[in-house]
This record gives structure tokens, sequence and C-alpha cells, in this order.
């Protein structure tokens, strides 16, 4: 049996360590958060040594606090942020382009006509979210110099001196070829990135190199993108069952299988996970602002931190006739108008800060019934329920208004961390071949299940009311 494991979430506007004991839970933590720069022109970056300080200080706190050797670490990204570095020196030769980031919309515009043949290819629209275009922006406006790939290859290579991605993250470029899962020349001849030194493309468990950032000696096993990561600690393995992650972002995935399912409702078909070479797959809905709307309130002195969502919110009984549609970095799936910006109706004199918490709360929530409906027409049924995890999931008030508006059970992973769970359960596997996934997949018992508290008609008028928003939005902003 395998010691404790070292897993480390580097997220974007954190990272987060845990210590995981296979017999005791989690024994460690640590927490430090990382600034983004949000810059006129949807631009956000990240400083890519922040990135890596915060997962060795995160990483130590965890491990001074557990005071017991690891016996491997397992690392998640948050996917689709990029920058470009010095494979001699480890140095970044650009700021980390955060996956938020839109100034690749360039690159797509000029690819446009090649969308559905990159979509049948890789599983993914064309979007300036996912990674190709950002590097090929890279490449065009700020250096030809180094490497340009993913953040988790930069970290990787600065903890161990291997360059590799896993497939999960991989997926998420634009340059995989989804069937194979391997890169595709064909999409890398489309971005120009043909004679990028690509990283190897790695299974999410399996031994990839040894790093001493941490002190001692620690093979690092587990390699994982953050959503699937997730996925993956809420258990769902096989078709069926969905999860969401109410991150910086919010991120609905569906496992579809051994398969990739290429579905007509606007969602990302992607690789969930690589075990022993054989390649699951998930569909993926993303809402780009989720506790980056609540920052957005609390900078505005509405709420005081994302803690207060349910005092505020609790001092009314509604939204008072207030919609929020929160598509502040624009909307993804399924619409795909990153262009788009938020939209903020019904306010009166009348209007308190608790009416537009419970706003927020329901623009959230509206937009993951629309992928949970999306992935329910792809897969061709329902889903049964929904688990969710992430920080936001604390609050009774949004949880309670996502049981609502979907109209099935919402259940509350029993730790907000499972992104870093599922990184723990792939160091796990990756470090001991003979077990088998099942063996290292966390506890399933939910913390909290939320059952709606209202019939289908006042669930269908309230998402009705957020639907026509986004209508008028999208009327209002033509492509
Ligand atoms: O696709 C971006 C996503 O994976 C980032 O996740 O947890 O940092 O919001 P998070």
């Amino acid at each position: 049996m395998t010691g404790p494991v070292l897993a480390v979430d580097q997220g974007t506007s954190g990272t987060k360590a845990l210590v995981i004991c296979p017999e005791r839970g989690v024994i460690g933590t640590g927490f430090v958060s990382v600034g983004n720069r949000r810059l006129p022109g949807g631009l956000v970056e990240a400083d890519p040594e922040e990135l890596y300080e915060s997962v060795i200080v995160a990483g130590r706190r965890a491990l001074a606090e557990a005071d017991e050797p690891v016996t491997a670490l397992g690392l998640a990204n948050q996917g689709e942020t990029v920058l470009a570095w010095d494979p001699d020196t480890g140095m970044p030769l650009t700021d980390a382009l955060v996956w938020q980031d839109r100034r690749a919309e360039s690159v797509c515009a000029e690819l446009a006509e090649h969308a559905d043949e990159l979509r049948a290819l890789t599983g993914l629209p064309l979007d300036p979210y996912f990674a190709a275009p950002k590097m090929a922006w890279i490449r065009r406006h700020l250096t030809h110099e180094g490497m340009v790939t993913t953040s988790d290859s930069w970290l990787v290579h600065r903890l161990t001196g291997t360059h590799v991605t896993d497939a999960a993250t991989a997926g998420r470029t634009q340059l995989l070829d989804l069937d194979k899962a391997s890169w595709s020349p064909r999409a890398l001849d489309l971005y120009g990135l043909l004679d990028e030194r690509l990283p190897g493309v790695v299974d999410c468990a399996q031994p990839i190199g040894t790093t001493t950032a941490f002190g001692a000696e620690i093979p690092l096993t587990g390699l994982v993108v953050d959503q699937q990561a997730a996925l993956l600690a809420q258990r769902i393995t096989a078709p069926g069952g969905a999860k969401c992650t109410y991150g910086t972002g919010a991120f609905l995935l569906a496992h579809t299988g051994d398969t990739p399912r290429r579905g007509d409702s606007g969602l990302v078909s992607c690789v969930a996970w690589r075990l022993d070479g054989r390649t699951s797959y998930c569909l993926d809905g993303q809402v780009y602002t989720a506790a980056s709307a609540v920052r957005w309130l609390t900078d505005l002195g509405v709420i005081a931190g994302p803690a207060d969502l349910d005092r505020v919110g609790g001092t009314v009984p509604d939204n008072g006739g207030v919609t929020f549609v929160p598509a502040l970095a624009g909307l993804a799936a399924p619409w795909w108008r990153g262009d788009l910006r938020g939209s903020l109706t019904g306010l009166g004199l009348d209007t308190t800060a608790g009416h537009l918490v419970h706003a927020l709360c329901e623009g959230l929530a509206a937009q993951v019934v629309e992928l949970a409906e999306a992935a329910a027409t792809d897969l061709g049924a329902p889903l049964d329920v929904l688990r969710v995890d992430g920080g936001l999931t604390r609050s009774a008030l949004l949880m309670q208004t996502q049981a609502d508006l979907l109209q099935r059970p919402v259940e509350v992973s029993v730790l907000p961390d499972a992104t870093a769970l599922g990184a723990g359960a792939l160091a796990r596997l990756g470090a001991e071949p003979g077990l088998a996934l099942a063996d290292v997949l966390p506890d399933g018992k939910p913390s909290a299940v939320y059952e709606p508290r209202i019939g289908p008609d006042q669930a269908a008028e309230r998402l009705a009311a957020f639907r026509a928003e986004v209508t008028a939005l999208l009327d209002r902003t033509p492509v």
C-alpha cells in the first residue's frame, strides 16, 4: 500500500495542496492565492513565477502540517493557460495568458473557414479560450524563442526536468486528435505550430520524473487538467453522471465512455483521462465567470466576499424582478459568444444588495442548467443527479437555486477540493500500478443533498426570464 501523497491543484485564483493518506484522508493542507491582471480588451494575465512559487509554498505548507513523508506527487492544472519559456534555463519568456484571455480572437477569425474541420478533428470549437489560439498568438506577437506550451508542461519541467503534458490537458489545446489522443499534424499545421517542440503526451497516472522542490525527493506520478480531476474525484467514471465544479469559472462535465461523443448541443467533446494507454472521454460545458463574478460583486462593495452570499441574499426572499446574465468574460457553451458582456436588468429604486445576490445565483445556476440540458440531449438521457464541488458550493443559496432551476437533486462533495483529491487519486494509481481505479477513488458520500423546493412550472418561468435576457443580449450584439 502506498503512503500519503501530495496533491497540488494549481488553479486560476490560487494553488491548493493536500497531503492525502489512504487510511486517514487529508492530513495536511496549504493554500496560496495567485493574482491575475485583468486588462482592457479581455486580457487576463498571470505571472508564471507566481504560479510556480504558489505550487511550492502551498505544497510545503501541506507537507509541514502533515509532518509525514509522502510517496508520490499529483498535479492538476488550470488547462488552457499558456506561456513561452526557455528549456535551457526554465525561465518564462512571456507572461502566462490565462484561459479567460480573449486576445487570440484574431487568430480564431483567421481560421474561421476551418472551424468545422478543427471541431471534427479535436472535439473543440474555434475559440480563444483554448490553448492553441493563444500559443499561435504568442508566436506571432511576442516571441519566437523557446517553447510555447500549457502551464502544466512548464511547471513539470521546472519540477522534474521532463517535457510532457497529459492527454487530458493536451485535449484542451485544439491540437490533439481526439480519436487517437495524440498530436494532430493537421491541426498543428493550421495553427502554424508544426515546428514547435511539443511536450510528449503521457497518461494521467504514470511515473513522470522526480522533484526535490518540496524538500525530499518525490516522484511525480499523476498529471491531469483540473476539471477532469474533479470528475474523477466525484466518482463519475462511466456514462450517466455529471459534475459541476464552481471555481473561478463553473464547469459541467459528463462522462461519455471510451469513445468520444461529438454532440450537436455546443458542448466540448474531450479527453477525460488516459490510463494504461486507454482513453476515456467526456462532454464539457463552461460558465466563464462563477467565483470571478462573485468577486466582481465583492469589488463593487455589494457583498464582503463569497462567504457573505447567504447572509446578504437571506435579507430578501427572491431577486425582486432583477435578472443578471453574469457573462462578465462572455458566454461559452452552448452559445460560444466570448465577445458578449453581462447584463443586469429590472433594477428599481427598491433593488437591494440581496436582490442582486439572488439574481447572480440565478444567473450562474441558469447557465449550469443550460449545460446540463445540452449534456442530456447529447447523451440521449436526462442526468439523474448533479454532483458539485468547488468553493462556491459552501453557499446554500446558490446550491438551493441550482437544485430548484435544475429540478434535480444536487449532491455536494464532502470536500470542496475535489480537484486536488482527483490529482491525489491519480498520483496513487501512478505510483502503484497494481491498483485499480476503484481502489483510489475518494469516498463518494455527499456532505449535503439539495432537493428542488419549487415545481417545474416555477422553474421554467425563472429560466425563461434568464433565457429572454440572453436572447436580448445576442440580438443586441450581432456576430
Ligand atoms: O478551463 C479553465 C478551468 O479549468 C479553470 O478552473 O478552478 O481555476 O476555475 P479553475
